[in-house]
């Protein structure tokens, strides 16, 4: 049955004249709706920010160890409410089961770290210059946060955000996917059982035109202090551009078009179990999916020939049951997938199933665990013989096609590595400790792996990119501090008088024209 779902603003289920309603289908089975969405208008979003603008110096007030263990408390409640919780993001985004019981359990790591930084959060205590003084530094909250997220990981992603934010004494305003919103909606409501006072953490939705129309409002007025985004690096510059006006600057996870490079001396079959699980994974729909295989020329038959028989012998299809991958997550994705497919041209060698496009009755694909014509499932796709002029090549295809190139010097393959100009994630498989770190050195990406897939990033690691895949910016970890705080630096002087520095400073005199004598 579908739920009817509506933004919460200070507690309280908006209301006002919205933007319309949208269904939230389930990707698998399109006659199952999974919620009815009431958007909100540009009005709606801005309220929400101020709502959270006034409600966070009270919380910024609370102790920081004892927000912390509202952060402990809402990990041991999605705890409780895993495999519930995991099996409303199978249903509601197609993500199998098992990657969607991942998801969640990034949710309660994330929490698991920071439920500690609540008694940490430190700051320094700094020596002076002068005597009778002292200098300390205090993390302060930015304010009221804007947090927009994508779909494709509708709950951990999120928390990401949402966690560190709180812990740190901010507010939050929640714009997740439409697609999406039942999933977030649930998530919502375990952080709330934790306790949290009203207007702390609000949840809008809204489609693109009115979450921006919101941001400009809520900036203009100073009622927003940060944004943080994830989603496609189009959006994601102009998030950077409106954010820039204000002299903010956005944490924002975008796109990537994630390399894995193979070298002579790899591991073969260890480098195709990588490309099939980070590119046909989440049906290539994360941001770390593999884009494309590098592989040198003395290898690439050998790659090609096993990487091929492992993506047709995949399992695909529904996602409650043991399948490598299930459907797009929603129709706008499957419809824009079909487009990058329109990239394929005629020196592309196409493996890896008995078509290309929707799997359907008249397109079936072998082993294909359930029904086909009931979702928005996709053949895999791999391209052998991409060109640095390609498309395929260029740009982010999101979605279950991998492109295949060949490189010859190392040089190369670091070049080609780099040249899409994203700089998410990159892989390397080889078992030379030179090339795996002049891999890091040359490679563009904000994170890189050796002899492991472009995907699976652990949530205490700084998760983020580079180029067109970001600002810099870093979430996860102990890095993400610095999008949600300010440094603030104090000094203070007891000595009683006004003692300058630079200038009132004791000095030592040193013969710097001593040298040893033989
Ligand atoms: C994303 O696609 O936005 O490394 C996040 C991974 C996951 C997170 C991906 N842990 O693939």
């Amino acid at each position: 049955m579908a739920r009817s779902i509506v933004s919460v603003i200070n507690g309280r289920p908006a209301e006002g004249p919205g933007a319309g309603v949208v269904d939230s289908p389930n990707p698998s089975r399109l006659t199952d709706v999974v919620a009815e969405v009431a958007l909100a208008d540009a009005g709606t979003f801005a309220a929400a920010c101020a709502a959270a603008k006034r409600a966070q110096p009270l919380w910024a007030d609370i102790p920081a160890p004892v927000r912390g263990r509202a952060i402990a408390a809402i990990g041991r409640i999605v705890e409780a409410n895993k495999e519930a919780l995991a099996r409303l993001v199978t249903r509601e985004i197609g993500k199998p089961y098992a990657e969607a019981l991942g998801e969640v359990q990034e949710i309660i790591d994330t929490c698991d770290f920071f439920l500690g930084e609540g008694r940490r959060l430190y700051g320094q205590t700094v020596p002076s210059e002068m005597p009778d003084k002292q200098l300390f530094t205090f993390r302060v909250p930015v304010g009221a946060v804007a947090v927009v997220t994508a779909g494709n990981f509708p709950v951990a992603v999120p928390s990401w955000y949402v966690v560190p934010a709180l812990v740190t004494g901010n507010t939050v305003v929640w714009k997740p996917a439409e697609y999406a919103a039942a999933s977030a909606m649930a998530l919502f409501e375990l952080i709330q059982a934790a306790g949290l006072p009203e207007g702390v953490l609000n949840i809008v939705f809204a489609d693109g035109a009115a979450t921006f129309g919101g941001l400009e409002e809520a900036l203009r007025a100073g009622t927003l202090d940060k944004i943080g985004f994830t989603g496609s690096t189009a959006v994601g510059a102009r998030i950077g551009e409106l954010a820039g006006r204000h002299l903010q600057s956005p944490c924002l996870e975008l796109g990537g078009k994630n390399p894995m490079v193979v070298t002579p001396n790899a591991d073969l079959h260890l480098a195709v179990e990588g490309a099939l699980f980070s590119g046909f994974g989440t049906a290539g729909q994360r941001c770390t999916s593999l884009g494309t295989v590098i592989v040198h020329e003395s290898v690439h038959d050998e790659f090609l020939a096993q990487f091929a028989a492992a993506v047709s012998a995949a399992a695909v299809g529904d996602p409650a049951g043991d399948v490598l991958y299930g459907p797009m997550l929603d129709l706008k994705f499957a419809s824009r997938f079909e487009d990058y497919l329109g990239w394929i041209q005629p020196h592309h060698k196409i493996l890896g199933s008995s078509a290309v496009g929707r799997i359907s009755a008249a397109s079936p694909r072998a082993g294909f665990v359930g029904d086909p014509e009931a979702g928005l499932f996709y053949h895999p796709t791999i391209a052998d013989g991409v060109q640095p002029d390609d498309a395929l090549f260029q740009q982010e295809t999101f979605g279950p096609i991998v492109g295949v190139t060949t490189y010859t010097s190392f040089a190369d393959a670091i070049a080609l590595a780099n040249a899409p100009g994203y700089g998410l994630s990159a892989s390397i498989y080889t078992n030379d400790p030179r090339e795996a770190f002049g891999f890091r050195r040359g490679v563009s990406a904000g994170m890189l792996s050796v002899n492991n897939s472009t995907s699976g990033a652990e949530a205490h690691l700084p998760f983020g990119g580079n180029g067109k895949s970001g600002n810099g910016s870093r979430q996860s970890g102990m890095w993400v501090l610095d999008q949600f705080t300010r440094w603030q630096a104090m000094n203070w002087d007891y000595s009683g008088r006004l003692q300058k520095a630079q200038m009132d400073v004791t000095e030592i005199s040193a013969d710097l024209d001593f040298r040893l004598t033989d």
